[in-house]
């Protein structure tokens, strides 16, 4: 078991005083390429994270107890503007589904950073929906589970997200990337061996604190739904560069984005196909472009990580996730990894930006039980 399996697994034993039935957990990620066009029914391109949240579970009860925050709260059908939102939210979303389970208590341990564009909300979702479907021998594929943890978001949480983060916690493979087709919600792995190329990812947080995100995410949404009824198609996915010239204004730089956008996360696997991480480089940059200048959703914080990146010659780099704060990428060749933190801990500071914290992630595996009662250790 991982560290943070055990962790879960011993705070459900000093809490509840019993073995846990099961443990499972499920990964943050980062998404290669593909912003904001999954509520646009569009292609995304994430990869898990070697960054988990774990859960241990067995029947009875009805407690939930987190040790990052170190609190207990009870399963509730009402919702309390906590993190125990994101387990009750899958509970009512199962139960919705027309699924029963019965009373369960939980212990929660995650190593995903929190707020930070790492999608920590996803991995907590998913964890929780794979270990209530092993416990209670629920009749439900992973896609059915990623799709209610994101009824959970949205619905019980009211967040109103689109499907990527759940897909990539609940369906990414260990060395591979995630192309999820958004309106057929088809998955497939695109293998990206990183190591194997001499190359690494590199996520920086900027620290910036997400806090017009909720606002500027639904008015990118609902500007791009105004597009799409513009156009007359039920998504922009369904709109071609031709279409463009209908359009002006907001809505046509938001469109702008996601059509290109759309076409480049499906050249972005194309290249990793060819294992030509060159032109995948050369598609982040000019995604990065497309989300700064047509879609509005960068910080001077993200765009200097991305301008420090092409200086030191990363081949790729870009934000990554809903923008307006949070975390970029770069592709960067093994060794020069510590260059470009060590320049943009640097430049940050001399700017009087946060101190910003950076990661290594290799693809992760996606969410897994890792063991039941009866197991051997
Ligand atoms: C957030 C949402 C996702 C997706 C991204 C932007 O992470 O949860 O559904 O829309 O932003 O690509």
């Amino acid at each position: 078991m991982r560290a943070i399996e055990e962790k879960a697994a011993r705070a459900y034993r000093e809490r509840f005083d019993q073995e846990p039935e099961l443990i499972a957990s499920a990964p943050g990620r980062i998404n290669l390429i593909g912003e904001h066009t999954d509520y646009n029914g569009g292609f995304v391109l994430p990869c898990a994270v070697g960054r988990r949240v774990a859960v241990a579970m067995g029947r009875g009860g009805g407690e939930l107890y987190s040790t990052n925050f170190d609190e207990t709260r009870p399963m509730s059908s009402e919702n309390d503007s906590s993190w125990a939102d994101y387990p009750r939210g899958v509970v009512w979303a199962i139960n919705e589904s027309g699924q029963g389970i019965e009373d369960f208590r939980a212990a929660f341990a995650g190593d995903v950073p929190l707020a930070a564009g790492l999608s920590s909300s996803a991995a907590i979702e998913a964890a929780t929906a794979l270990a209530l479907e092993a416990l209670f021998g629920l009749d439900l594929e992973r896609k059915d589970l990623a799709v209610l943890c994101q009824r959970a978001e949205n619905e019980f949480v009211g967040v109103g997200t689109g499907i990527m983060d759940q897909y990539a916690s609940l369906l990414c493979e260990e060395g591979a990337a995630l192309l999820v087709d958004c309106r057929s919600l088809q998955a497939q792995s695109v293998p990206l061996d990183l190591d194997g190329a001499g190359l690494a990812l590199l996520v920086c947080d900027t620290q910036v604190e997400r806090g017009l995100a909720d606002t500027g995410y639904n008015d990118r949404r609902a500007a791009c739904e105004r597009a799409a009824a513009a156009l007359g198609v039920e998504y922009l996915r369904d709109a071609g560069e031709e279409d463009l010239k209908r359009l002006s204004g907001e809505e046509l730089r938001r469109a702008r984005h996601i059509v290109s956008e759309n076409a480049r996360v499906l050249e972005a696997v194309e290249a990793l196909r060819a294992e030509d991480y060159g032109e995948l480089g050369r598609l982040m940059y000019a995604s990065h472009v497309s989300m700064r200048d047509d879609f509005e959703i960068s910080t001077r914080e993200l765009d200097a990580f991305v301008e420090l990146a092409g200086e030191c010659d990363a081949p790729g780099a870009r934000l990554t996730g809903a923008g307006f704060g949070g975390c970029a990428i770069a592709l960067v060749r093994g060794e020069e990894a510590d260059a470009l933190s060590q320049k943009v801990q640097r430049i940050f500071a001399e700017r009087g930006f946060e101190e910003p914290a950076f990661y290594e992630f290799v693809p992760a595996a996606g969410a897994e039980v890792a063991r039941r009662a009866g197991d051997s250790p």
